[in-house]
């Protein structure tokens, strides 16, 4: 028997939002929202309208970063890659630099987190349904902050499998974007969990390495060389940017010979010394086989292991790279 289904009144939805609750909401702390002008704290709350062309055409761009100890890292580089996805796609930011950053401060603040992921999402806005970027009158800004998930240590300590990727890699252009359409990313995790590995690696035309869904790829070869996929086909990771200026240390004692960005082959990646996962959520993951060779000698790396705690430091202590949300 068919359920019938009402025209809710305005307070039914409202005590309906109320009532459903989620056990996932738990993490989600606070949200700022344009639409709104202002921010809330009730996970049912933290809605977008369905007419926002970020919802029904993927119309917007997003960042993704961590704050630590109430200190946002990487802040300026997230915002930097933001304006030029923004740039990329000719969506206007609806608040300025100084701005934004002030909402971020104050939003983290009301989340009452120390130790948050913050996402932006900036959309074309509210206003229709077509694909006309026209249509909505303004873009809009909404930034949510959750509570951070990091990867379990026993992730680390036992590393993780790679495969490569039958999903196509982005065109350049697109690739560069931080934008709202990610299926194919999407569909990259999914492929890695219906295949049973960690991760998938995406592969250009050429037979070049990419990226992982959602994070970059570095090699350490055997002759002890730090290798990233050069930046045109991939989205330029703010961590692997970050660990390659830190793997310098590495360099000056000797532990690594240079740094380099190539063209690399899968069959180049499977004679690896070490292969590493990149990315804000991962920091550094060793990577221990890839389409089933072992890597190295299957066990997690020494140099991925020296870059992680360079990271972690550098999240802690590092100079020009944390941005205070009390300051
Ligand atoms: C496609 C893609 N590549 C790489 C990365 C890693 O970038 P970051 O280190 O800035 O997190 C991400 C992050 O989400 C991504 O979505």
């Amino acid at each position: 028997m068919s359920q019938q289904i009402q025209v809710l009144s305005f307070d039914t939805v409202i005590d309906r939002l109320i009532a459903g609750k989620k056990p996932y909401h738990s993490n989600y702390r606070a949200m700022y929202s344009s639409w709104y002008g202002g921010i809330v704290t009730d996970p049912q709350l933290m809605l977008v309208p369905l007419d926002d062309h970020l919802v029904h055409r993927g119309d917007g761009i997003f960042e993704a970063f961590l704050c630590l100890g109430g200190n946002m890292y990487l802040l300026d580089r997230h915002l930097d890659r933001l304006e030029r996805s923004a740039s990329f796609a000719q969506l206007r930011l609806p608040v300025s630099r100084s701005e934004l950053v002030n909402i971020l401060k104050i939003t983290v603040r009301a989340s009452g987190l120390s130790d948050a992921m913050i996402r932006i999402f900036v959309s074309r806005g509210p206003g229709g349904f077509s694909t006309d970027p026209y249509e909505p009158p303004a873009s809009q800004l909404y930034v949510m902050v959750a509570a951070a998930k990091f990867p379990p240590a026993e992730r680390y300590l036992k590393g993780a499998t790679l495969a490569t990727s039958r999903i196509p890699v982005k065109k350049s252009y697109f690739a560069n974007v931080k934008s709202c359409n990610y299926l194919p990313n999407v569909m990259m995790h999914k492929e890695a969990l219906d295949s049973g590995v960690d991760f998938t690696v995406s592969v250009d035309e050429q037979g070049h390495l990419a990226e992982g869904s959602t994070a970059n790829i570095a090699l350490v070869t055997t002759e002890r060389v730090l290798l990233t996929p050069r930046f045109e086909r991939i989205l330029q990771g703010t961590t692997v940017s970050r660990v390659l200026e830190l793997a310098e240390t590495l360099v000056a004692e000797g532990e690594l010979a240079k740094l380099a960005q190539a063209d690399i082959t899968p069959q180049q990646a499977y004679q690896a010394a070490e292969i590493l996962m990149c990315g804000t959520t991962l920091d550094t993951m060793p990577v221990v086989t890839y389409d089933g060779h072992a890597i190295g000698d299957g066990q997690p790396g020494p140099i991925c292991r020296r870059l992680r705690d360079l990271l972690r430091e550098d999240q802690q202590h590092g100079d020009g790279v944390l941005t205070g949300i009390n300051d």
